[in-house]
């Protein structure tokens, strides 16, 4: 039995609730909430809201960019970046066939802006291999038959890989192929503060390299909503056309950046303590027999569970088991599980968890909890 176990016993069930679906689950601090509740604000349509001016400054000062502009989304981040780097319809975008913008974005760089996919495999620390890169760029000069490569999107951390964080030396790298080939390097980084956490280097030399990076402020930041995008001032007033054409201009919108900016000061410093949650929770899996986590691959605030066929239960079954005493997590396929950490779970959140697991795995829950 785990020590973590007795923690187990003495919980009322279901009276407490640990939310591991995602980092984009949290709820505003008090802090965020009394900056809504008190932010300066004025029409950002007409580009005159205070709020939004601080937090794309201070956001693009951080990334060591010229600018920067609030978007509502990450998906919506990411594509405007691309929209703007491949303004020409039929232009080409190389990105990993495991990615955020291939995967889970509906094709929007497609169906809205005519942006032609060329997937290259990513690797499961997150990296596409730098020679598949350069062999996928197409041939300007080649007979006329392929679209035109104009940009290269990489994604950091990698979220469909486990969290794993790409270094600044591959970025670096990456950087220099597309420079060589005249073409502009997008950097996904919904969880950026995530990967310069983990591998103890500034953001802004993490994405020295990049002509543009999306910001999420709404994951492990903890904001309730929004992106910022970064880039050169030119790139920024394109994409804010962009914006408007998608309907993403907002009025009175340093309601969110106000929270988006509490966000900033106060939850980057707490990234080190979710991963290592992260960490501890997936060494306290691997002692329950039928659970396997891979450590290697927990980078930073990410991880997948595998369930053996051994174990006789399915990722459905303990989802449901857990629910009933208030652990939420997601499935990912029949035999695999994904958790997140955030802000919002304390280590005695992690311990429970863990007890929790290895009930429901070892014997499944009573209505008593054990
Ligand atoms: C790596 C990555 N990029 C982009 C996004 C899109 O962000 P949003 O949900 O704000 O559109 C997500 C969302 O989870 C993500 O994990």
């Amino acid at each position: 039995m785990l020590d973590c176990m007795k923690l187990f016993i003495t919980e009322k069930m279901a009276t407490r609730t640990v939310d591991i679906r995602s980092d984009t689950v949290t709820k505003p601090t008090e802090s965020m909430r009394v900056a809504m509740a008190n932010a300066d604000v004025d029409d950002d349509v007409l580009g005159r809201d205070p709020s939004c001016f601080r937090l794309e400054n201070e956001v693009a000062k951080i990334m060591g960019k010229e600018a920067g502009l609030f978007v509502p989304s990450g998906t919506m981040g990411n594509l405007i970046s691309v929209l703007v780097h491949c303004d020409i319809r039929g232009s080409e975008v190389i990105l990993g066939d495991n990615s955020h913008i291939h995967i889970y974005e509906l094709g929007g760089i497609a169906t809205i802006g005519g942006v032609h996919p060329r997937t290259v495999r990513n690797n499961e620390d997150g990296t596409m291999d730098v020679d598949l890169i350069e062999a996928a760029i197409r041939d300007p000069k080649a007979e006329l038959a392929y679209p035109t490569t104009r940009l290269i999107c990489l994604e950091n951390s990698h979220g469909n890989t486990g969290g794993r964080c790409l270094s600044v030396e591959y970025i670096e790298r990456v950087g220099e192929v597309a420079k060589k080939h005249g073409l502009k390097l997008h950097i996904d980084g919904a969880r950026i503060f995530n990967a310069s956490v983990a591998l103890g280097v500034p953001t802004d030399k993490l994405v020295r390299a990049a002509d543009s990076v999306s910001v999420c402020l709404s994951k492990g930041l903890g904001a309730p909503v929004g992106s910022v995008i970064v880039g050169s001032n030119s790139f920024i007033t394109k994409a804010r056309r962009l914006r408007k054409t998608l309907g993403g201009g907002m009025r009175q919108v340093g309601v969110l950046c106000a929270a988006a900016l509490v966000a900033l000061q106060e939850n980057v410093g707490k990234l080190e303590s979710d991963h290592k949650n992260a960490r501890f929770f997936a060494d306290g899996l691997n002692k329950i027999k039928g659970l396997k986590v891979d450590i290697s691959s927990v980078e930073t605030n990410m991880v997948f569970i595998e369930i053996e066929e051994s174990s006789g239960t399915t990722a459905a079954k303990i989802c449901k088991d857990l629910e009933d005493y208030g652990i939420l997590l997601l499935p990912i396929g029949s035999s695999r599980l994904r958790v997140v950490f955030h802000h919002q779970i304390s280590n005695s959140d992690v311990k429970y968890a863990l007890s929790c697991f290895q009930q429901a795995v070892s014997g499944g829950l009573n209505e008593n909890g054990n």
